[in-house]
C-alpha cells in the first residue's frame, strides 16, 4: 500500500485529557503505515490511558520518566527532539500549552519540546471555556510565534457535557497537517486553484441535469497539493465529500456559479487544475413550478454553458500560470487529449477512459494519461489518492511549474 508515513519517525506527546484515548487509534494507524512512533506521556495522561496501551500499539517502549536510566538508554529526550521527523502534542491540555508558552521544562515532554529542532504540532483539546479563556488564547498565540503549528480543535459535544470548540479532531484531518510538515514541500510558494465535482443545472424545483462525477479526483489533487506545501483553493460542485483539511473550499452548484468563482479567483493562482465535470448545457428555462407528467413526451431546451477551461486558456498568462485540464473520453484517448490540449491552449491534460471499470466516475481508482506539450505519460492504474501525487510528481519532475 502507498503510505506517506512509511519510514517516518513521529514522536507523540500525550497529555492529561480524556481525548488521550483517541490518540491510541492514531498510534495504531501510524504503526500500520509503518511509521516509527515514540510516545511520551505526562503523569496526568497516564491517569486516562495506561502506557501499556501505547506500547502495545506502537511496538515500542513508552517514555514517561525523564530520570529513568533505561529510557535514556534507548534514546535521550535530546535524541528524540533531534532525530524525529516531527513532534505532535495531542491532546494538548491548557496546562501543557501554558507550560510550553512559558518555556517550562519540568517533565520529559516539555523538555523534549524545548530542545526540538524539528517541526512541532500542537492539538489543543479542552473544555470550550478553557479554550476561549484569554490566558489560553494568549498562550496559543505565543506557541504560534515560536513557530509551532497549532491545529484548531473541532466543535461539538464534549465529554464534560458542554458544546463548543475544544474537541480533538479526527486523525484523517490531523494526519494531513502532520504530512505537510514532514513531506518534501515541493509545492511551497504555489497558489493552486482546483475545481472538482459535477455541476447541477436546475430544470424545475425538484429536478436537475448533472453527471456522475463524485469529486474524488479533484479533492485528492487539492489535498495532495496542500500536503506538499501549497496554498490551495477548491471550487467544488455538490459532492458527498468533506473538503480536505487546510484547503479553502468555495461550494457552488451550477456551471455559471463555477464560472463566477473561477473568474474571481484565477488571477492569484500559479497553477489551475480543472478537474470538475462541468455541465456543457443548462436548461434555457428554469420552471418555478414542478413540471407535471401530463403528456407522453417532453421537450427540453438547453443552452450552452461557458467553457470555463477554454476561456482560461485564452486569458491565462501562460508564462506565469500553469493550466491543467481534464478530459473524459471513451475512445482514442491520446488523440482526443492532444486535440483538447491544443484547442483549449493548456499546458497539461489528464485524460480518463470513462468506459474502463478501473477509472473514471465515482470509483476510488483511476488510470490517466498525462499529455503535456512535450510528452505523453500513461500513469499506472492506482488509487485516486496516489494518482493525485503522481500528477504533482509529473508537474514537479518535468519542471512544468512556471518560474522553473
Ligand atoms: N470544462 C469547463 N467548462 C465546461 C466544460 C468543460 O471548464 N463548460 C473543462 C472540464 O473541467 C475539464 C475539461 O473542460 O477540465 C474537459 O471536459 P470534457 O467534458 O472532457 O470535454 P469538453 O470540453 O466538454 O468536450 P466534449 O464534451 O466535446 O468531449
Amino acid at each position: 500500500m502507498f503510505s506517506s508515513f512509511a519510514g517516518k519517525h513521529i514522536v507523540i506527546g500525550v497529555t492529561g485529557s480524556i481525548a488521550a484515548f483517541k490518540v491510541a487509534g492514531w498510534v495504531s494507524a501510524l504503526a500500520k503505515e509503518e511509521a516509527l512512533v515514540d510516545v511520551i506521556m505526562t503523569a496526568a495522561a497516564q491517569k486516562f490511558v495506561a502506557p501499556l496501551t501505547f506500547a502495545s500499539l506502537s511496538g515500542r517502549r513508552v517514555f514517561d520518566d525523564m530520570f529513568a536510566a533505561e529510557q535514556e538508554g534507548t534514546m535521550s529526550h535530546i535524541g528524540l527532539a533531534r532525530e524525529a521527523d516531527c513532534l505532535l502534542v495531542a491532546p494538548a491540555t491548557a496546562q501543557t500549552i501554558a507550560r510550553l508558552a512559558h518555556g517550562l521544562a519540568d517533565d520529559l515532554l516539555t523538555t523534549t519540546i524545548l530542545a526540538a529542532q524539528v517541526p512541532v504540532l500542537v492539538c489543543p483539546a479542552m473544555n470550550v471555556k478553557m479554550y476561549e479563556h484569554p490566558a489560553t488564547v494568549k498562550n496559543l498565540k505565543i506557541l504560534k510565534e515560536y513557530g509551532y503549528h497549532v491545529i484548531e480543535p473541532d466543535s461539538g459535544l464534549m465529554a464534560c457535557g458542554e458544546e463548543g470548540l475544544g474537541r480533538l479532531p479526527e486523525w484523517d484531518q490531523v494526519s494531513q497537517f502532520v504530512l505537510r510538515e514532514i513531506l518534501d514541500k515541493d509545492l511551497a510558494g504555489q497558489s493552486i486553484l482546483v475545481t472538482a465535482g459535477p455541476t447541477r443545472e436546475a430544470y424545475d424545483p425538484a429536478r436537475y441535469l448533472s453527471n456522475r462525477s463524485s469529486g474524488k479526483m479533484g479533492y485528492a489533487i487539492a489535498g495532495a497539493a496542500f500536503r506538499r506545501g501549497a496554498e490551495v483553493t477548491l471550487i467544488s460542485g455538490p459532492t458527498a465529500l468533506e473538503p480536505p483539511p487546510g484547503v479553502t473550499c468555495i461550494p457552488v452548484t451550477t456551471a455559471l456559479q463555477m464560472y463566477e468563482a473561477v473568474m474571481g479567483n484565477y488571477q492569484k493562482a500559479s497553477v489551475i487544475v480543472k478537474a470538475a465535470a462541468v455541465a456543457d448545457f443548462r436548461c434555457t428555462e428554469q420552471h418555478r413550478e414542478k413540471i407535471k407528467k401530463d403528456s407522453s413526451s417532453l421537450m427540453m431546451e438547453l443552452e450552452a454553458n461557458p467553457d470555463i477551461l477554454k476561456e482560461l486558456g485564452t486569458i491565462c498568462e501562460h508564462e506565469r500560470q500553469l493550466l491543467v485540464g481534464f478530459a473524459a473520453e471513451s475512445s482514442n484517448i491520446e488523440q482526443e487529449g492532444q486535440k483538447k490540449l491544443k484547442n483549449k491552449n493548456l499546458d497539461l491534460i489528464a485524460v480518463n477512459d470513462i468506459l474502463s471499470d478501473a477509472s473514471g466516475f465515482a470509483v476510488d481508482t483511476n488510470q490517466i494519461t498525462l499529455i503535456d506539450r512535450n510528452r505523453t505519460v500513461i500513469l499506472p492504474h492506482t488509487s485516486k489518492l496516489r494518482t493525485a501525487d503522481l500528477l504533482w510528481n509529473h508537474i514537479v519532475d518535468h519542471k512544468l511549474l512556471k518560474g522553473n
